[in-house]
């Protein structure tokens, strides 16, 4: 059983690509990456897979049982067509099934929505492949958070336009666990998993870190205008989007949602506080 993962140089790649390796050992995982070299590292078989090549996976796919599809990073009408490249190349080299990693969120009425629906025709694209194909819908990542750490410490604050609403975060830790037994088991194929952790506030976040990290934090709101304005400024004007997009879509609870992850995986999800602890354990 040999086993594929794309994207293998991101964080989120690594990550499944250790557990993985866990799972069925080293031998039986392939990383595909657009810059195989930065996937080395790992001491498996990496091969060349740019999602704008499709000549690239119908090279890479080649004697791959089952693969997972880490979403792409461009704008959202690019992605449908470079992930599109991957299904199709899996479709005529013979893969077995095809795991999806897509993204919780409202498909209207935010900034983050168009990703989540080129995120929603993807996991079209998959369902109708004729593969075996499970679709996971990953929470926001924790990881983001803790890297920005020495600014909220500065500013003693977490400010941004989420107000009271819950937020399922996960990490990306714990969806590599979750992944890895994904496309290792049986029992998942035609599932769609809302893979997330407990629902908090940004109180309840700064809470989680200031009894993690010893901090003095405080949860300050601020508008979703004011925060898009503010996230432009430091980000440009497509990330600032989506991320102040991401933050109003919190604030309307497109993030508080059922998880799935314990029934998919069969252990319960970490804490908050847990996922903290795991990360400064690294
Ligand atoms: N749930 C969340 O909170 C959240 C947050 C951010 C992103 N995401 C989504 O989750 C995905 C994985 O996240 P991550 O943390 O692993 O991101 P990451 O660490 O930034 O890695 C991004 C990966 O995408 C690869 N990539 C970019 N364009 C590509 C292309 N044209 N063809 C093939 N590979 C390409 C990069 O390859 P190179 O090494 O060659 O650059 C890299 O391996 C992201 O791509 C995004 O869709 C989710």
């Amino acid at each position: 059983m040999k086993i594929a993962v794309t994207s293998a140089s991101g964080k989120l790649g690594a990550s499944v690509v250790k557990h993985l390796i866990n799972e069925i050992g080293k031998e039986n995982v392939i990383g595909i990456a657009r810059t195989p070299d930065k996937a080395k590292h790992f001491g498996i078989e990496i091969r060349k897979g740019d999602y704008n090549n499709r000549q690239d996976f119908d090279v890479a796919l080649q004697g791959v049982d089952a693969v997972l599809l880490v979403s792409g990073m461009d704008e959202p009408q690019k992605r449908i067509q470079q992930h599109r490249n991957v299904i199709e190349a899996a479709k005529q080299n013979g893969v077995k099934k095809i795991v999806y990693t897509s993204i919780v969120g409202a498909e209207e009425n935010n900034a983050f929505s168009p990703v989540v629906q080129s995120n929603r025709q993807t996991e079209k694209d998959v369902r109708d492949s004729g593969l075996v194909w499970v679709i996971g819908r990953n929470g926001i990542y924790i990881e983001p958070d803790l890297e920005y750490m020495d600014t909220y410490i500065k500013d003693g604050e977490i400010r941004n336009c989420a107000g009271d609403g819950k937020c399922t975060y996960t990490s990306r830790e714990e969806l590599g666990y979750a992944y890895a037994k994904i496309l290792t088991e049986e029992k998942h194929n035609g599932k769609v998993y809302n893979l997330v952790g407990e629902p908090i506030t940004q109180s309840q976040l700064a809470e989680c870190i200031n009894q993690v990290y010893d901090t003095n934090l405080v949860y300050n709101p601020i508008s979703v205008e004011a925060y898009k304005s503010d996230r432009k400024a430091e980000l440009g004007d497509f990330l600032g989007t989506v991320i102040a997009g991401i933050y109003e879509g919190i604030k309307n609870d497109a993030n508080d949602v059922v998880s799935d992850f314990e029934k998919a995986v069969g252990r319960p999800h970490k804490s908050t506080i847990e996922m903290m602890k795991v990360y400064n354990a690294k």
